[in-house]
This record gives structure tokens, sequence and C-alpha cells, in this order.
């Protein structure tokens, strides 16, 4: 039946999430990493919307990180809405503002321009007409010099695995079941396809690994990625084409490694770049050599090329935290191409807390730091932070914190915490997230880890083996909390989040 969802699964909420690529700091690094003006100055206020924000959370993350800027994210589930509604107003954040309206009613009223406008997991999973609605948004509401984060499938990295959702969706129509359960058919039914091995599946042996990679999955993620009536993958060029009638032009990937040929491809790859003057071509064949399946585009509406100088002294002047333990991060990084070495004196330097790129270039080469550094973004162990002070974002931080940690006494959906150090969310583990909440309240942390485990029917495992009687996961949660004690807690206390 098509309604107001417009063929959208709505029976199953998305899930929760933070993504770090889309805070403003990240938004602005990887745009001075390609020599442009970022939307906003380091430590001033902005405005930001998120289109289609699903529960809301990263939008939520931020606005108690950033209280002197203002947040407007709208998503057309209501339960979406409902749910990110909530999360704000028992954070008191007074700055974030979420609706329930559609691309199309967004996209007709008028209201206060953005410095940023992000849309995750969006561009892909809805129709032409949307898209449509989308670009008028951009185009009516978004400043000069504002930036657009859109992230979408593209190709040629789907095509060869298209066919899977095309099985996958055909099927789930078939049936008028609980979505779950006509999830769970859906897949039983292509992996039955998958082992006759014939056709599509002999052809492509790469579609059975693709298949087998939904197995862990969750519900949630295959009906919203998977099962709505429309899905597309895209070249490069036809988002950047569309995107120009918002008069947007491409500026930077904000997954960095994509914006570095010598990272992901040989020799031979990055001469044939080099090579090619169009821009959006080059794109094209990064995209094809390669074979990337999803990017992370930001556009900017008025690109402004930064003077070499002056982008060195805003890099330099950035600051670079640490978002693990410096033991935690490892002695070499794989990239496509081969082992690269983490720098011992870069790590040294970051355990002491966040460092300006400046500092951390001291007596080295300049240009070999900040490869260094982006090696560590790229894979998720740092973060560049946003300008400011720490204690500013403190009181929304700690609001946050406490609410999410009381939630997770009886869901544990919200995996991220608000380090007012880094500006911006942390992954934090089920069992960490209680040991923190029974510290919040004065409670024991390995009893009351264990009660709320017990009364979800969860148990421990300790050399692959399940852990059944109560003394056994006690024992374990008692080593355990040893070890966050002397481990993560004295990282998550020093990134204010414990
Ligand atoms: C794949 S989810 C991504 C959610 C979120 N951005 C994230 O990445 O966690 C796509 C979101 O777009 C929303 N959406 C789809 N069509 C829409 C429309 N026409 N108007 C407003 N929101 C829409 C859905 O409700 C859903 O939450």
């Amino acid at each position: 039946m098509d309604n107001w969802t417009e063929g959208y699964v709505a029976e199953i909420d998305y899930a929760q999430a933070y993504y770090a690529e889309m805070a403003p700091a990240h938004l602005s690094f990887a745009l001075l990493l390609n020599g442009l003006r970022p939307p906003v100055e380091a430590g001033a206020g902005f405005a930001y919307a998120e289109l289609g924000c699903g529960q809301g959370l990263t939008s939520n993350l931020l606005a108690s990180l950033h209280p002197g800027s203002r947040f407007e994210a709208m998503d057309f589930l209501p339960s979406h809405i409902a749910g990110a509604r909530r999360l704000a107003a028992e954070c008191g954040s007074l700055n974030a503002h979420f609706s329930d309206d559609s691309f199309a009613e967004f996209a007709s009223h008028d209201g206060a321009d953005f410095d940023i406008i992000a849309l995750h997991g969006v561009w892909s999973w809805v129709s032409a007409e949307n898209r449509r609605a989308l670009v008028q948004i951009l185009r009516r509401r978004l400043k000069p010099g504002g930036v657009v984060y859109v992230s979408y499938n593209c190709l040629p990295g789907w095509a060869a695995h298209m066919p899977i959702r095309q099985l996958l969706r055909q099927h789930v129509e078939t049936s008028s079941a609980p979505m779950e359960e006509r999830i769970g058919n859906a897949l039983r039914f292509v992996h039955g396809l998958a082992e006759m091995d014939s056709g599509y599946f002999a052809q492509v042996p790469s579609a059975a690994a693709h298949l087998n990679g939904l197995d862990g999955k969750s519900d949630s993620y295959i009906a919203h990625e998977y099962l709505n009536r429309d899905w597309a993958p895209f070249y490069h060029a036809d988002v950047a084409r569309d995107l120009a009638a918002a008069k947007l032009t491409y500026g930077a990937s904000a997954t960095l490694f994509d914006n570095d040929d010598a990272w992901s491809l040989d020799a031979a790859a990055q001469a044939r770049l080099k090579a090619t003057d169009d821009l959006t071509l080059r794109e094209t064949l990064r995209d094809t050599l390669s074979y990337r399946r999803f990017r992370r585009d930001i556009f900017v509406k008025g690109p402004q090329r930064l003077p070499a100088a002056e982008r060195e002294a805003l890099l330099r002047a950035t600051r670079i935290g640490l978002c693990v333990a410096a033991g935690e991060v490892p002695h070499t990084v794989k990239s496509p191409c081969g082992e690269r070495p983490v720098p011992v004196e870069l790590i040294d330097a970051l355990a002491q807390g966040p460092q300006t790129l400046d500092h951390l270039a001291q007596g080295d080469d300049f240009a070999e730091t900040l490869r260094a550094v982006v090696m560590l973004v790229g894979e998720g162990l740092a973060v560049p932070l946003p300008g400011g002070d720490a204690a500013e974002r403190c009181p929304g931080a700690q609001r946050f914190n406490a609410v999410v940690l009381r939630r997770n006494r009886y869901s544990p959906d919200i995996r991220q915490l608000a380090s007012p150090v880094l500006g911006g969310g942390v992954i934090v583990g089920l069992v960490e997230r209680l040991f923190l909440l029974a510290r919040l309240d004065g409670a024991d942390p390995v009893v009351f880890a264990w009660s709320v485990l017990a009364e979800r029917g969860k148990r421990l495992r300790r050399g692959g083996e399940e852990l059944v009687s109560a003394e056994d996961n006690l024992a374990e949660l008692g080593r355990l909390y040893g070890a966050f004690e002397s481990g993560r807690l004295p990282l998550l206390q020093g990134l204010g989040i414990a």
C-alpha cells in the first residue's frame, strides 16, 4: 500500500547511530586538506541541518556539544522524531529542533539559512522526486560558502551485487507477515539460490560472499538498506550534476582516505589519475580503480580555494585528539597498497592529550606529520577537534551522557557517549556503559552490571565458552571491572566522559 511513506519501509525504526564524519570539525578538516576554506571559522557558532535524520542521535549528540549553535533535523517517520525530541528534552538541549516533515514539506516552507546541511544514508534510498525536493532545500536554505555532506551507494562498486537487493525486495513483497519474519524468509530464499551455484551466483562469485555478509546484520539495517521501493546506487558524476542545480561544487570526501590516491592506488593507477584533468571524470576513475561502493561527498556552495600558506596555517592550528588509549593504537595500519607504520613519537605526543598539528610537527616534516595524522583520523583512532573551549562543552556532554547511560538500564541501543574534550562521540561498550552507570549512581559496578545482564537473559563468554552460573558471570565481570579501572576508565576520564 502506498501512503505517506512513499514505499519507504516504515515498519521498523532505523538503528541509533552517531557518524563522526558528520561532525563540523571533521568536515572542515577534510576541506582544509583539499585546500578549501571551511564553512565556519573554528570556534564560531553555526547553523546545522540534518535531512532524513533517522533517530537523530548524531544531531542530538552534536547539539549537546555545541550549545552556541543551532541544529534542525527532520525525518518523516514520526516514531523517529518522537524519540529524538524526547532525548533532546531530557538532555535539556534547547538548540536542537526536530520535525516530522517529509522532504517535500520541508522544501515548501522558508526558514533561516544553514552553514552545513547533512544527509547520511538518504540519497540512494529515496525516489527521484524526493531527490528533487532535497535539491530544492539545498538551493534555498544553504548559505553561500556553506557545505553539504551527502553519502550514497556508488557505482561501479555496487553493480555486481544489485541483483541481491532485487531478490530480497521482491521476495519480501510476496508476503504480508511481520517484517522481521519476511526478512528471515527472504534471506533463506536467496541463500537457497546461492547454494545452487548456477547462473548469476556462478558467474559472480563475490555475490555469495556479499549475501553471507548480511548474516549478522540487524533486521533494521536490512530493512532500511535493502527493502525500500526506491533504491539506487549512483556514479559520482550523476550526483554532481544533480547538485549543480543547487549551485554546489564537489569539494572533498569526508572519507579522508578517498582524497589520497597514494593511500588507495598503486603507482600506475595514480599516474592515470594525474593525467586526467576533468575533476568529475577523475572521481569516476577513483571509484573504478579502487572499486568503492559507498561515498561520503562534501559539496560546497561557492568553494573558496585557500592560499597555500593560509591552508597550512589553519591546518597547523587544528587540534587532534586520540579517541582510543595510546596502547590501543596499532603499530601499523593496513592500506590497500600495503602496511603503513604509525609513528611512535606521534602517539606518545597525543597520549598527553589533544595537540595542535603545529606542535605535533615540531622538528619533523609537516607533510609527513599531516599524512600520519590523516591515517589516524581515517582509521577512526583520532579526530580533529572543533575550536572553542572543552569547558563550554562539558555541561551539555554531562547531561547527554547521564541520560544515555540511564537509558542503558533498559535498552542497549545507544552506544556512543559525548566527549567534551574531543567535541564528538565515542563508542563505549555495553558492559562499560553499565559500569559507568553504576558509578554515577553509587552502586556496585559488578553487581549492578550482572543484575541488568541477567534480567535481559544475557551471559558473558570467556575463551569462546558461555558462562552459565551467576558466580562465573560475577567473577568474569569482576575481572572485566579490574581491567576497566586500569585501562579504559582513565581514557574515558581524560575524554571528559567519566
Ligand atoms: C537509511 S535511513 C538513514 C537515517 C540516518 N540518516 C542515519 O544514517 O542513521 C533514511 C532515513 O530517511 C528517512 N526518509 C525517507 N524518505 C523520506 C522523506 N520522503 N521525507 C523525510 N524523511 C525520509 C527515513 O525515515 C529514514 O530515517
